[in-house]
């Protein structure tokens, strides 16, 4: 019997679960046993995993975190963590590795990938949605709509109060979430790390809003655009208005996943089966203009995803 892994690695992300299910159910139809290595790469460091069957993996399609649970490893960055992973690929006749992650967990299989000639086939998972080679990951839907479900709150007390609120959203150094969210929050303002804002640019906006009649607004914040508290400051001494800051913070990580993410998971986790069992090179599925893709590993690895700023002006020009 062959035998294939699957790991989940770096933040959790809502859907890791489903993609888990997927993978596992899909393989063992065609004859793979399925081994789940646990806590991302530290499971493969160690040799830490257990055999996943399409029964242990019922239940968990609408559960978000990781049954095999994560980690960011910093061991395994060293030669020596890699060559450890390399030896229980080995070990355990490893055909070929699914990996459930983000940027960093992709960037692991692909100096791996220099030590083992185990198939590795990333499945894009992270709510950051900043994974070259497909308009979106499993999470991303989720965390979009946790944090709209949030800030929907925080608009009827803005508007109680006539105050402006900064809104802090996760997405690391990139704003794929921040202009998802705002724009579908109706937000006065985003901003996102890929988009210069000096503040007087945001005060000359906030000052046009009260001139237009606005009492309150939202402006929402990529984590990545800076210190938003400081900026809460700056903005309440400037305006003389009361300006409040909310951070959403970690529950965009978990959650039960929406329809999307679901989708998104076992459309990749049935790609990631489909590469795997027919050895094809190493690489990461996604979805591309509607399809079910694959990309190499490598070019997914070596560029970087463009933020599509069309969102940014729609969102601007409706914020009127
Ligand atoms: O990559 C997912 C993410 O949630 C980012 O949005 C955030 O910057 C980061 O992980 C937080 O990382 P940690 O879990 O290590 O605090």
């Amino acid at each position: 019997m062959k035998t294939i892994g699957v790991v989940t690695s770096g933040g959790d992300a809502s859907g890791m679960n489903a993609a888990i299910r997927a993978v596992t159910r899909l393989a063992s139809a065609k004859g793979f046993e399925v081994l789940g290595f646990e806590r991302g790469w530290e499971g493969l460091l160690t040799g830490t995993f257990r055999v996943l069957t399409p029964r242990s993996v019922g239940g968990i399609i609408q559960q978000g975190g990781t049954i095999l649970l994560t980690s960011r490893c910093e061991e395994f960055r060293k030669k020596e963590g890699l060559r450890k992973a390399a030896e229980t690929l080995a070990k355990n006749k490893v055909s070929g590795l699914a990996v459930i992650g983000g940027n960093g967990s992709f960037q692991g299989a692909l100096e791996l990938s220099k030590h083992t000639d185990t198939q590795l086939v990333g499945i894009p998972a992270t709510i950051d949605n900043d994974v070259y080679g497909t308009d979106e990951t499993i999470g991303f839907d989720t965390a979009v709509n946790t944090a709209v479900a949030e800030i929907d709150k925080i608009r009827d007390t803005a508007i109680s109060h006539e105050r402006i609120f900064i809104v802090e959203v996760m997405g690391r150094t990139r704003g794929f979430l921040a202009s998802t969210v705002g724009l579908t929050v109706g937000a006065e303002i985003i901003l996102v790390p890929e988009v210069k804002y000096d503040r007087t640019k945001i005060l000359k906006i906030l000052r046009e809003n009260t001139a237009k009649g606005k009492r309150s607004g939202i402006i929402v914040a990529a984590e990545g655009t800076g210190d938003t508290r400081h900026l809460a400051a700056e903005l309440e001494r400037a305006t003389g208005s009361e300006v409040r800051l909310s951070i959403v913070g970690y529950s965009q990580r978990g959650g039960s996943p929406t329809a999307r993410s679901r989708l998104l998971a076992n459309l990749f986790g049935e790609k990631a089966v489909e590469l795997l069992a027919h050895r094809e090179s190493n690489g990461i599925v996604g979805l591309q203009k509607g399809k079910i893709t694959s990309t190499q590993l490598e070019k997914s690895c070596a560029n970087e995803k463009p933020l599509d700023q069309s969102l940014l002006r729609l969102a601007q020009a409706l914020a009127t």
